[in-house]
């Protein structure tokens, strides 16, 4: 394992010991300087050929140390340490030259996580695109969907997605993927407050080499420990952890299913075409909708179980709807069970079948547009 020199700059006196501490604590690094002064910093560091600089952001001035910094430093990487994390502030110190940011105190395993998060080149951008998946009514098909297209934008894009279920009742995200999670979005909104992009990052099981999962509540009852304030501080978070988020909701409009899609680039209205009364649901769903002015663009229909799942039969159910369709999705019972059933996606079962198809076309039109 590489060793990493590192330089504690912290104007808070109790921070400096405490942090130190934890530093030099920590496996695989060094603690090679610690200064309270970020000008002693810039003046005096150097001989100590620090390649990572833990720098105070509650300094005064901190956007022009931060220049400072990279220019004196050019060869190290620097991350921003802080009391709280905000996605604006965050986004700003990330623009001038700062890796990630770090929440004080911090403990010896979450700064091994920032630095690899830096070496994997984890993007600290605040770019994601996020999906919501709202659907009138229940069984939808849409948590189906959700963990399919997740590995199909990892596959054909090469692009990391996460996925975070919201359905806080009755989630099965984790069902779904055979996780038992150590942690849940229960601990996350307990910790949203401790929290920066790249400790939230722990709390999201990986599934494969580009995609991960924040779990649903264990239990019904925990849906009163996510508050709509912590879900969007972690939707917010999200969005610089990934390329892609994909949100599962509760069916029907519920404060979280508008709160995921208030806070989404797209959301998806997933509906089961099962001859009952689908295209009024859809439509009444779109009236809500309209009210953003940019609803067009931001809203997009999805149906599933559409047989036969062809270009005619979504020309079809687009004018019955009277809005586009952006996607079909086979009924495929057998084959979403039978891989259900062993934790493994429909998509890697068959990839030639129709039902991969539809989904890869869709994973297309999110990551090209
Ligand atoms: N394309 C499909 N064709 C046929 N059956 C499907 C399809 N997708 C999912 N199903 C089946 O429909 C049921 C509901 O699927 P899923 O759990 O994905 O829907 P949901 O909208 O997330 O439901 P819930 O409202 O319970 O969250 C499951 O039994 C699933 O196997
Ligand atoms: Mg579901």
């Amino acid at each position: 394992m590489i060793n990493n020199n590192v330089m504690l700059v912290e104007g808070n006196r109790l921070f400096l010991e405490q942090l130190s501490n934890v530093i030099k604590e920590t496996e695989s690094v060094t603690l090679v300087a610690r200064f309270r002064d970020a000008k002693d910093a810039l003046g005096q560091g150097m001989v100590f050929t620090p390649n990572i600089i833990l720098l105070d952001a509650d300094t005064p001035n901190i956007m022009n140390l931060l220049a400072e910094f990279r220019r004196v430093y050019p060869h190290a990487d620097i991350i921003c340490t802080g009391e709280k994390w905000s996605a604006e502030s965050s986004s700003l110190y990330v623009n001038a030259g700062a890796k990630c940011f770090l929440v004080k105190p911090f403990s010896s395993e979450e700064l091994l996580d920032a630095i690899y998060s830096i070496n994997k080149n984890v993007s600290a951008s605040n770019n994601a695109k996020i999906v919501t998946f709202f659907s009138p009514k229940g069984k939808s098909g849409k948590t189906t969907l959700i963990a399919n297209l997740a590995m199909a934008i990892s596959r054909t894009a090469n692009a990391t997605v996460g996925i975070i279920d919201a359905d806080l009742q009755f989630g099965d995200m984790a069902f779904f993927f055979n996780l038992k999670p150590q942690s849940t979005i229960v601990e996350a909104a307990r910790d949203t407050d401790f929290l920066s992009p790249v400790t939230l990052n722990t709390y999201f099981v990986s599934v494969d080499k580009n995609v991960s999962v924040l779990c649903g509540t264990k239990n019904p009852s925990f849906i009163d420990k996510v508050s709509i304030s912590s879900l969007e501080a972690i939707i917010n978070m999200a969005r610089s952890m990934f390329q892609y988020v994909l949100i599962d909701v509760p069916a029907g409009f519920n404060p979280t299913s508008i709160a995921a899609a208030e806070n989404s680039d797209i959301t998806f209205v997933v509906s089961m075409l099962n001859g009952g009364y689908e295209v009024q649901h859809i439509q009444r769903a779109l009236d809500i909708f309209t009210t953003w002015p940019d609803y067009q663009r931001r809203v997009k229909v999805i149906l599933t179980r559409v047989e036969p799942c062809t270009e005619k039969s979504q020309q079809e159910m687009q004018e019955a709807i009277g809005y586009p369709v952006a996607g079909i999705i086979p009924n495929a019972y057998l084959d979403v069970a039978t891989a259900a059933d062993d934790g493994r996606m429909a998509l890697d079962l068959k990839p030639n079948s129709t039902l991969s198809q539809q989904i890869t076309l869709l994973a297309e039109l999110l990551t090209t547009n």
